[in-house]
């Protein structure tokens, strides 16, 4: 994969703005993301994350601002854009009637490689799927949906990866394989950002956080760095951290209620397919 700039900024945001008819939901958002690093953006329901990387996977245009991923504007170059990423949605997109190879073989069909085959066992070896492999995925656990998801959007190895919400529904031990695989990931140098409402998911698996919160990203940095933003409480002589879950409520408030309100309905106003458009990023 090649990329357009040689500085090693792998996603720029800049002044990004979105409404939905009066719902002013993005009113200029600012960050960069460092190639090779993970991010995460963190916010309550409703905040805006989807609607931010659905802009960045150029699947929806912003109103106002720019946005670059690998060096490539989403506005002027989406399909360079396109093919530089991947996007694992907020809602799993797996074939259920296929098997998990066979949903693998599909996508490294749809990306024209060589040897869709031996792509498809080497993924679900390293996903911890070969048994399940030739089974449909309608019998598969969350996690090991969540897992052939993730495994699906890897084919191709694009250099950034986009995951909103990636362990949402897991149990402790699926969202501990998920980690291990976004590690590995950015290990060999591919950009992750991934959305989260786990705290806990941030602290673990991110080089830098980003708080998005009525509209803007109101803090961001490293996990050191926001807690920072708190004093260390003392009592007696144990020194107690302030969590990431302290310094998150402490800037959004207790209430962490979003603009509208309205987020649990929203998923029913989208009328273009988020997900399946995954399948088309090559
Ligand atoms: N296509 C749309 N039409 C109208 N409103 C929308 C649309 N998409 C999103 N919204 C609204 O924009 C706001 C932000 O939604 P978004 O899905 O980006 O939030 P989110 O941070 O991803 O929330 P969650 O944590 O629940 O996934 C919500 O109030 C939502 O109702
Ligand atoms: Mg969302």
């Amino acid at each position: 994969m090649t990329t357009a700039t040689v500085d090693a900024v792998g996603i720029r945001v800049q002044g990004v703005e979105k409404s939905f008819k009066d719902l002013h939901v993005l009113r200029g958002v600012d960050f960069n993301v460092k190639a090779g690093s993970i991010f995460a953006l963190l916010g309550s329901n409703g905040a805006g994350k989807t609607t931010l990387v659905r802009i960045l996977s150029t699947l929806l245009k912003a109103d106002a601002g720019t946005a670059t991923v690998n060096g490539f504007d989403v506005a002027t170059a989406p399909g360079d854009v396109r093919r530089s990423i991947s996007l694992t949605g907020q809602f799993a997109a797996v074939d259920e009637v296929l098997s998990g190879r066979e949903n693998l073989v599909l996508v490294a069909r749809l990306r024209h490689l060589k040897n869709p085959g031996a792509i498809a066992d080497d993924l679900l070896a390293r996903f911890s799927l070969t048994e399940a492999g030739n089974r449909r995925a309608s019998t598969y656990s969350g996690g090991m949906r969540r897992r052939l998801d993730i495994a699906m959007s890897l084919i191709g190895s694009p250099p950034i990866i986009f995951l909103d919400e990636p362990t949402a529904g897991l149990d402790p031990q699926a969202r501990i394989e998920v980690w291990q695989t976004v590690r590995q990931l950015a290990g060999q140098g591919t950009t992750v950002l991934l959305t989260t409402q786990y705290l806990d998911e941030a602290e673990q698996l991110a080089d830098r956080i980003a708080i998005l919160h009525k509209g803007t990203i109101i803090q961001s940095g490293t996990l050191a760095e926001l807690k920072q933003l708190l004093p260390a409480a003392k009592v007696e002589y144990v020194e107690k951290q302030p969590s990431l879950e302290d310094v998150f409520l402490a800037l959004v408030g207790d209430s962490a209620e979003p603009d509208s309100g309205e987020a649990n309905s929203a998923q029913d106003d989208r009328t273009d397919s988020a997900i399946p458009v995954r399948k088309e990023t090559r």
